[in-house]
């Protein structure tokens, strides 16, 4: 696997076709925050328009840990996962309180708010502060199981930490913002889950299942 001639092959496809959406319009960390929130079990077309006006209501870490609760809860409304949108309005008040108003661009203070687990430190650390972090979710585990043959079990807890050691090695340095992001769209939009689109991919040469043709076997996924 050469890892630079798939950064840069994977890098280039983004650059061209990367998907417009609202929360990449600035590499502000509170909008890279509530997007990666909301984007946790939803769709991204449900998602977009939630963001825009939560957006337009709460611009800034401030006006949202100023709202109350049952405000910030209606504007969720038809979103769900209700305990999301309560952990993010506790979890901006902590900034608040705890970082002056500025959300902490290192791991372990981003950890310590509520309801900011592996994958969305990692996906602020690397998209909003550029940082090469993993952020690794069920998309990210399909495409590098993929890309990489690995057959681990990804029903099982442990197999992220994997994948996240494995995207430490392979993610670039010089813009994991784009490399994270690019991976998210190249799940979403080619290595789909059914009848990925292979002969369209800008890294199919990087493809290790489909060298071998186990990309429809790929992940592993038990019932249990
Ligand atoms: N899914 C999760 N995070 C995403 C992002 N930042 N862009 C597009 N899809 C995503």
């Amino acid at each position: 696997f050469n890892i630079k001639a798939f950064e840069s092959d994977l890098l280039t496809w983004y650059h061209e076709n990367k998907r417009m959406l609202p929360w990449r319009e600035s590499r502000d960390p509170y909008r890279i925050w509530v997007s990666e929130i909301m984007l946790q079990q939803t769709k991204v077309d449900t998602v977009i328009p939630y963001f825009k006006r939560f957006m337009e209501k709460y611009p800034t870490v401030y006006s949202l840990a100023e709202a109350p609760e049952e405000e910030v809860l209606k504007e969720w409304e038809g979103l769900g996962y209700y305990s999301r949108a309560r952990n993010l309005h506790t979890a901006v008040q902590e900034v608040v309180e705890n970082y002056g108003g500025t959300i902490p661009d290192e791991k372990k203070e981003l950890g310590s708010l509520k309801g900011v687990g592996p994958y969305t430190q990692g996906a602020i650390l690397s998209i909003a502060f550029n940082q090469p972090e993993p952020a690794v979710d069920g998309n990210v585990m399909r495409v590098f199981s993929r890309l990489l043959l690995i057959n681990d079990d990804i029903a099982r807890p442990r197999t992220k930490k994997h994948f996240e050691t494995v995207v430490r090695e392979v993610i670039s340095k010089e813009d994991p913002s784009s490399f994270n992001q690019a991976i998210m769209d190249l799940g979403a939009t080619i290595c789909t889950p059914k009848s990925p689109a292979c002969l369209v991919c800008p890294v199919l040469e990087h493809c290790r299942a489909f060298e071998v043709g186990a990309q429809a076997e790929l992940p592993v996924k038990s019932k249990a």
